[in-house]
């Protein structure tokens, strides 16, 4: 009896010595009749992020977009700002991890639109095919991730 306890005793120092994961903090910027932005930032939370909403009129976020160096062909739309990145539409929140991990010299991550099936935009079993766009400092893009059709 006296053998099990170290393997217990073992797992709770693990979970101890864990860092406490602070969820990264991301401000997102949207405009208030948007239920999918909600949507996406409620699976941004899901996924260990700290995200907070800022409403603005469309045409504000049309500039913020604009300032942030978001091509007009790479928007959607919400607008978010992480760690000296702009995250724009439905990026699924393992890439914003990735491009945290990657830090790659570039302006942020876009999914143009609102793909059916990307996170916020209905189920995953039933999505479009989409790619997330890594957008570069003089405003080119490269694939990020690309995101098969659901098999739903
Ligand atoms: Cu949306
Ligand atoms: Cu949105």
């Amino acid at each position: 009896m006296r053998r099990a306890r170290l393997p217990l005793a073992a797992l709770m120092l693990a979970a101890t010595a864990a860092p406490s994961l602070a969820g990264e903090a991301i401000h997102v910027m949207k405009t208030s009749g948007c239920g999918c932005c909600v949507a996406w930032m409620d699976h941004l939370e899901a996924n260990g992020f700290a995200p907070t909403g800022e409403n603005m009129h469309g045409g504000m976020l049309v500039q913020e977009k604009i300032a942030a160096g978001v091509p007009p062909t790479m928007t959607s739309c919400h607008t978010a700002r992480v760690d000296g990145y702009v995250i724009e539409g439905h990026v699924p929140a393992a890439d914003i991890q990735r491009l945290l991990a990657e830090r790659p010299d570039a302006v942020g991550l876009s999914v143009p639109g609102m793909p059916f099936g990307s996170p916020g935009m209905g189920p995953e079993t039933r999505r479009e095919a989409y790619d997330v766009h890594l957008i570069r400092p003089d405003g080119t893009t490269e694939i990020f991730t690309s995101y098969a059709k659901g098999k739903g």
